[in-house]
C-alpha cells in the first residue's frame, strides 16, 4: 500500500535509481573480469551465504571523500564494500563483502568506516561477524588515513575477539594490510585458486630477496592451509567456502554467554561401536588413524576437521555428542607416530583457546610417545611452543574428557589434558601406556649397568624391556592413583564420554581473576 502510494513521487524514483547506481558496483566491465575469474560478485556472496532474502544491507550510499589523485572523479556508492546484517540458520549473523571491482576491494576510510559500524552492532547484540574478503589492501590514494582505518578495524576485531564468532573467507586477493583483520578472527577460510593472501607480493619479493614465486604458489589457499597454517580451510571454490562458513556456525554459540545450539541426533547416545577394540593395533609402535577412533564415538556424520593439512600428527575438529557440539583433539599416530612438535602444540592450542572462550566443551583422545627429538626442534623454540598446549589446556575451564588409547608418555602425558592439569574425566582403554617413557628408551637407562655386565647384554635388555612393559605400560598404576576415574573398553567410550559430558554441562569453575594469563606466545 504504502509503496504503491509512492509510486510517481520524483523523490522516490530518485532513491530507487540511486540504490540501483549503487548495485552496479564498479561497472559492467569490472563485473565481467571478476565473473571470468571464477568469483561471484560482493552482494552475490552475501545471498549465497546467508538464509534465502535475509539480508539487509547498511549504509549503501557511503562514498570516500579523498580528493588526491583524481579520486574526487570517481566516488563511487558502497564504497567498496557491501554491509549488513542477515541469518544463518535462523540465527542473526553480520557481514561485510568487499567489492573487488570498486578500488580492487581496497580500504580507505569509509570503506573502513562501514566495517567498524558492523563490528561494533556485532558486539552490541551479540551475534558473529564475517568478513569477505577480496581487497589489494590499505588504498594507497588515501595513505595514512586508510592506515588507520585498517587500525580501526584490527582494534575492533581484538575486542570482539572472544567475545562474538568472527570468520573470514578470502575470495581473492588479501594483499597487504588485508592480512590482518583476518589473521585476528578465530577462522579463516580460503577458496582454491581465487585466493591469496600475502604480505608483499612476488614483485616485491623478486625485489628484495631475489626468489621467483608465483601469487598461487606465495599465498594460494593450498600454500596457507598446508604450510603457513594461516587457513583453516582450503575450499573447492568460493561457494564451498561459503557452505563451510555456514557450516562452522552450526558449531559455535552467537556469543560467548551463550552455549553452542543442539541440534537433534539421529545416532544412539548408548551405541557401542565393536570394530573400536580392533582399531588400536596390538604392536604397540603400529600406526592407526586416529579418526577411525573419533569417527566412530562422535555422531555419526558429525565430525568437522579444522585445519586438516598443517600439523597432521595431531587432529582436531569439531563434532557431535548426542546432538550437543564438542571440541575434539587427537595425537595422530599415523604422522610422525603421534608425537607433539612445534606446529602441532601450537595448532592444539589454539584450538583448545578457541572452544574455550566459546563454551564448547573438549574431548581429547591421547596417544602420545612424546614430544618430537631434534635440533630443529630445540631451536625452533618446542619449549616455549609445547607450553602453549599445556598454558590452553590448562586455563580452559569448559568441561574436559580425555580418553587415552594407547601411548601417554612423559611430559606430554601431562600435557594432554591430564587429571593433573583440571581434566573432569580421564578414561583409559586397557591398551593404554602411561610412564615416563616407553620400554625401549627407560630400560637402556634405569639398567645399564645391569646390561652391561650380562653375558647376553642383548637378551638381558629384552628381558628387561619386557618386564618393564609388563610393569608400567598399562594404565593400572594412573588408574590406583586416581589419576584415571575409569579403564573403559573401548566399544563403551561413545556412552561413557556422552554421560560424562551429560553430567558436566553444568560444570563451574572459576580461577583466580587477574587482567590475563601470560601464554608463552
Ligand atoms: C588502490 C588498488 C589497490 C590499492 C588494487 N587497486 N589495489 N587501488 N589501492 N591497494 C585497484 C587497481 O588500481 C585497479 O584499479 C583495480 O584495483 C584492480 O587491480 P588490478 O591490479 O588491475 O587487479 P589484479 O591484476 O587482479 O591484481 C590484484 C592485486 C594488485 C594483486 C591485488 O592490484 C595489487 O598488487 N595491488 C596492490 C597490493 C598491495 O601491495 N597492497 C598493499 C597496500 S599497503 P582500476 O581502476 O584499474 O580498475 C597496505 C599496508 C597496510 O595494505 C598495513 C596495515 C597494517
Amino acid at each position: 500500500m504504502f509503496l504503491a502510494a509512492m509510486v510517481g513521487d520524483e523523490r522516490v524514483e530518485d532513491l530507487r535509481r540511486r540504490k540501483a547506481t549503487a548495485r552496479l558496483g564498479g561497472g559492467k566491465d569490472r563485473v565481467d573480469a571478476q565473473r571470468a575469474k571464477g568469483k561471484q560478485t560482493a552482494a552475490e556472496r552475501i545471498e549465497s551465504l546467508v538464509d534465502p532474502g535475509s539480508f539487509v544491507e547498511l549504509d549503501p550510499f557511503v562514498e570516500h571523500r579523498t580528493t588526491d589523485f583524481g579520486m574526487d572523479k570517481k566516488r563511487i556508492p558502497g564504497d567498496g564494500v557491501v554491509t549488513g546484517h542477515g541469518t544463518i540458520d535462523g540465527r542473526p549473523v553480520f557481514v561485510f563483502s568487499q567489492d573487488f571491482t570498486i578500488f580492487g576491494g581496497s580500504l580507505g576510510e569509509m570503506h573502513a568506516n562501514k566495517i567498524v559500524k558492523i563490528l561494533d552492532l556485532a558486539m552490541k547484540v551479540g551475534a558473529p561477524v564475517i568478513g569477505l574478503i577480496d581487497s589489494g589492501g590499505a588504498r594507497i590514494q588515501e595513505g595514512v588515513i586508510s592506515l588507520g582505518g585498517y587500525a580501526e578495524v584490527f582494534f575492533r576485531n581484538v575486542l570482539a575477539s572472544g567475545v562474538v564468532p568472527q570468520i573470514s573467507a578470502v575470495l581473492g586477493p588479501s594483499a597487504g594490510g588485508a592480512v590482518y583483520s583476518p589473521a585476528m578472527t578465530d577462522f579463516i577460510v580460503m577458496a582454491k585458486g581465487t585466493s591469496n593472501m600475502f604480505i608483499t607480493g612476488p614483485e616485491v619479493i623478486k625485489a628484495v630477496t631475489g626468489e621467483s614465486v608465483t601469487f598461487e604458489a606465495l599465498g594460494g589457499a593450498q600454500t596457507h592451509a598446508a604450510k603457513s597454517g594461516v587457513a583453516h580451510f582450503a575450499a573447492e571454490d568460493e561457494k564451498d567456502a561459503l557452505r563451510i562458513v555456514r557450516r562452522l556456525l552450526g558449531y559455535l554459540p552467537s556469543n560467548n554467554t551463550e552455549a553452542p545450539p543442539r541440534i537433534t541426533s539421529e545416532d544412539d547416545p548408548d551405541r557401542m561401536d565393536v570394530d573400536l577394540a580392533g582399531v588400536v593395533p596390538r604392536e604397540s609402535k603400529k600406526p592407526y588413524d586416529i579418526r577411525d577412533v573419533i569417527t566412530r564415538v562422535v555422531d555419526r556424520g558429525s565430525w568437522f576437521e579444522v585445519q586438516e593439512s598443517w600439523a597432521a600428527n595431531i587432529v582436531v575438529g569439531f563434532a557431535r555428542l548426542d546432538g550437543y557440539a564438542v571440541g575434539v583433539v587427537g595425537n595422530q599416530p599415523k604422522i610422525l607416530a603421534g608425537t607433539l612438535d612445534i606446529n602441532s602444540s601450537i595448532k592444539a592450542a589454539r584450538f583448545v583457546r578457541t572452544c574455550d572462550c566459546f563454551n564448547v566443551p573438549l574431548l581429547t583422545f591421547v596417544d602420545v610417545p612424546g614430544f618430537l627429538p631434534g635440533t630443529a626442534q630445540e631451536y625452533g623454540g618446542i619449549i616455549r611452543n609445547g607450553a602453549k598446549l599445556l598454558f590452553a589446556f590448562s586455563e580452559a575451564t569448559v568441561p574436559k574428557v580425555t580418553v587415552i588409547t594407547r601411548k601417554a608418555y612423559g611430559g606430554a602425558y601431562d600435557v594432554m589434558c591430564s587429571k593433573h592439569i583440571r581434566g573432569d574425566f580421564n578414561f583409559a582403554w586397557p591398551t593404554a601406556e602411561i610412564a615416563v617413557m616407553g620400554p625401549e628408551g627407560a630400560v637402556p637407562i634405569i639398567f645399564k649397568k645391569e646390561i652391561e655386565e650380562a653375558k647376553d647384554p642383548e637378551k638381558r635388555e629384552q628381558e628387561l624391556v619386557a618386564e618393564y612393559r609388563e610393569r608400567f605400560a598399562n594404565p593400572y598404576i594412573a588408574a590406583r592413583m586416581g589419576y584415571l576415574d575409569d579403564v573403559i573398553e573401548p566399544p563403551e567410550t561413545r556412552p561413557r564420554v556422552i554421560k560424562a559430558f551429560a553430567v558436566l554441562r553444568t560444570k563451574k569453575e572459576t580461577r583466580p581473576s587477574k587482567k590475563h594469563g601470560n601464554i608463552p606466545l
